[in-house]
């Protein structure tokens, strides 16, 4: 057993007040609430108005992780931010994140691992532990879509998936407790199929000389671009078997796990999942009826509700897996 042990001291999540549901869409996408509900699952969404960003977001985020650990602001030791929609493209959000909580002079990094992003985090915060380099590791997953999104009906296909919101862990060390905290991972990528779900622009491949030029905007290259159908097939396929390998490392099989915690793109994707794993319903908390694909916010967004509603308890064996743009994909299996 490694010297020290990292587990989830505390959690919380964010989502900004104003929900939309799949009528309000309707007029501006050319959609339907039955087209959504019947092929996602998604009922409503959260969106941002007025010009706040993805770390104002993500502060009402930590500010409960932080109560839910009863720690203090300044017991924290390194954040990590999983975020593909930044406040600006550089400093990282961990910068501005920490600016803004007033926690200056402690390590901040930003990872970009796309819908995988917490799962990513989980286990640079884990393996950070246990080599007993930080204590108590701010991990955060915030995104805000909106105003990415191409919300005229030539961008329907995506602009009615995706969500705005916040959720952030407090991932501390302890003495090993035999068979808790955080127990194993499995993280992938693979670059060839990076053009299934990417964004093209801003970017240095697409001219000789700048990064964003009119041209891109006119032929909306600043959208996200998404082979829909593949994303799905491979969602399905690789969650399952990134699951089974970390159950396996651990000696696990799906029964001895309390509850799931996947990545919420399609509901139809988890029911699928869930299906060829053998999983009972009941036992995958889904979230994305409220706030469809919220990306690198949503595993630990769920975890708050789950909490919340009293489905989520301390001592529970927890099974988690995404798959996202990259494509990156992976699984963690923790006793919470
Ligand atoms: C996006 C997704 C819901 C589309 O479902 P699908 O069954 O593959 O649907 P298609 O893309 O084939 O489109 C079917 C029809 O619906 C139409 N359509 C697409 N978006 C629509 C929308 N929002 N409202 C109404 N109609 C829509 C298409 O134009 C197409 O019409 P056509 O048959 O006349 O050409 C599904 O592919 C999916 O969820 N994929 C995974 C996406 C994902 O996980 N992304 C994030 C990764 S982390």
């Amino acid at each position: 057993m490694a010297a020290t042990q990292a587990y989830i001291k505390g959690i919380g999540a964010y989502v900004p007040p104003r929900a939309l549901t799949n009528f309000d869409l309707e007029e501006q996408l050319d959609t339907s609430d039955e087209w959504i509900q019947q092929r996602t699952g998604i009922v409503k969404r959260h969106w941002v108005e007025g010009d706040t960003s993805t770390t104002d977001l993500a502060v009402e985020a930590v500010k409960e992780a932080l109560e839910d650990a009863e720690l203090k602001k300044e017991d924290i030791d390194c954040i990590i931010f999983a975020t593909l929609s930044p406040d600006h493209d550089f400093p990282g959000n961990g910068c501005w994140l920490q600016a803004k909580m007033d926690m200056g002079g402690i390590p901040a990094f930003d990872i970009r691992q796309q819908c995988t992003g917490f799962i990513y985090g989980l286990s640079m915060a884990d393996a950070f532990i246990r080599i007993g380099q930080y204590k108590n590791i701010l991990l955060i997953g915030a995104e805000i879509h909106s105003k990415g999104l191409d919300r005229t009906p030539e961008g329907r296909n995506v602009a009615v998936l995706f969500g705005d919101g916040a959720g952030a862990c407090v991932i501390s060390a302890r003495e090993p407790v035999e068979g808790g905290g955080i127990m194993a991972h499995d993280l992938f990528a693979d670059g060839n199929s990076a053009k299934e779900l990417w964004l093209p622009a801003p970017g240095t491949a697409l001219d000789p000389e700048h990064r964003i030029t009119k041209k891109m905007l006119d032929d909306k290259l600043q959208y996200p671009v998404m082979n829909g159908r593949q994303v799905f097939m491979n969602a399905v396929k690789k969650m399952s078997e990134s699951l089974t390998m970390t159950l396996k490392k651990q000696g696990k099989t799906i029964d001895d796990v309390d509850m799931f915690f996947f990545h919420q793109a399609n509901l139809r994707i988890n029911d699928k999942v869930g299906e060829i794993l053998g999983i009972p319903p009941e036992k995958v908390f889904n979230t994305i009826q409220d706030y469809g694909n919220t990306t690198a916010a949503t595993i630990p967004l769920g975890m708050r509700d789950a909490l919340k509603a009293g489905k989520l308890e301390r001592g529970m064996l927890v099974g988690m897996a995404a798959f996202g743009s990259g494509f990156t994909w992976g699984s963690s299996l923790l006793r919470f």
